[in-house]
């Protein structure tokens, strides 16, 4: 089979497959897609009573305003799994990333099936994939796929639907990895697909925990926790009288930080799951560490650099981890007022 299709459009500019229009229904889940696709679906399929998934509370804050911006009722629900939604859509739409985790697209065909009512309808509307990919994938899964027409609109060739018949097991998607430091103990950390970094210790991470500076008893703030390692390994020299905040955008990732906190024995931790780092209390962390997004043009790393200072306590150590110290330097200085960079494993580490 060599039908591979990549159209340049954004699925938000193009028209909704005439497939998508006829077969979707009430109650509908939307999963994952940008705020400009989902609302483009939601106006399209004007009238709809429709839940949108997201695992991110920074894309679901967006998808919200998008929608009240363009007067289209549906509930968002950022949740660390789809299958978490309570069962019963009579229709389930996916809007895959463009160029997203793989793994990710297979957990989330594998979730979908379980939030659908018996003979509900799985529609995966994608612009851009490999045409193999999502065939195969939803062929294990559901059994029978149906294939867009070949001769069929430029919309109308990238949507393919499934029906769910019969049951089948819930199968979880994780991968778990143990990762040392130096002389320390060797710790256990679940990951699981949509999260940073699944399947293996980061080496940015690494380089940070291997020049982080925490004393017995400190407060400690792993902004941008993803799974926790960081914020473990930080646990672990703070010991019983220390305290972590692991803080995620990612519900998912929270959910996975609270998860391997317990699992490796941290005594005295909180999560909070939120894009704008509301919930720890201000001016009192010992150390705050972070290992940033390089997405979005540094606007998360330079809103993690501002967070930090008001965090942190005035004795407070900031560490950030990174290959763009010249992108973030300025705003390091004018903020800390002074600092150093350690250079670790290829990485910059920006200590004040
Ligand atoms: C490069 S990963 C680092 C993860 C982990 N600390 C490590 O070192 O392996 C960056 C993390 O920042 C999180 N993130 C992105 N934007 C965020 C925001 N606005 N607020 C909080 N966390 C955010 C991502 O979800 C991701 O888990």
């Amino acid at each position: 089979m060599t039908r591979r299709k990549r159209t340049a459009l954004p699925l938000s500019q193009q028209p909704l497959p005439v497939t998508l229009l006829a077969k979707a229904r009430s109650p509908l889940a939307i999963v994952l897609g940008s705020p400009a696709e989902v609302r483009h679906v939601l106006a399209e399929l004007s009238g709809i009573e429709a839940t949108c998934f997201q695992l991110d509370h920074f894309q679901g804050e967006r998808l919200r305003e998008e929608l009240a911006t363009a007067n289209c009722s549906a509930e968002v629900c950022v949740l660390a799994d789809l299958w978490d939604l309570p069962a019963g859509f009579a229709s389930v739409l996916y809007l895959p990333a463009r160029g997203g985790e793989r793994e990710l697209k297979i957990d989330m065909i594998e979730q979908a099936y379980h939030i659908l009512r018996p003979h509900g309808l799985f529609l995966v509307w994608s612009a851009y994939e490999d045409e193999e990919f999502f065939p195969a994938q939803l062929k294990k899964v559901f059994g029978k796929v149906h294939l867009p027409p070949q001769e069929g609109s430029r919309s109308e060739s990238s949507l393919l639907w499934c029906v769910r018949e019969g049951d089948r097991p819930r199968r979880r998607h994780e991968i778990t990895f143990q990762v040392k430091i130096g002389e320390g103990p060797s710790c256990r950390f679940v990951s699981r697909p949509g999260t940073f970094s699944y399947g293996r210790f980061d080496d940015g991470a690494r380089a940070l925990c291997e020049i982080m500076e925490i004393e017995a008893g400190d407060r400690v703030l792993d902004l941008g926790c993803g799974v926790g390692t960081n914020g473990v390994f930080a646990a672990q020299r703070a010991g019983e009288h220390g305290y972590i905040a692991f803080v995620d955008s990612n519900q998912r990732a929270c959910t996975l930080a609270a998860l391997n906190a317990r699992a490796n024995g941290v005594a005295k931790f909180d999560v909070f799951a939120t894009s704008t780092v509301e919930g720890p209390e201000p001016d009192s962390f010992d150390v705050v560490l972070a290992n940033p997004p390089y997405y979005a043009n540094s606007t998360i790393a330079q809103m993690f650099i501002r967070r930090a200072k008001q965090m942190l306590t005035p004795q407070g150590k900031f560490f950030l981890v990174t290959r763009q110290p010249r992108e973030l330097g300025d705003l390091f200085l004018e903020t800390f007022g002074q600092g150093d960079v350690v250079e670790n494993r290829g990485y910059a580490i920006m200590c004040s």
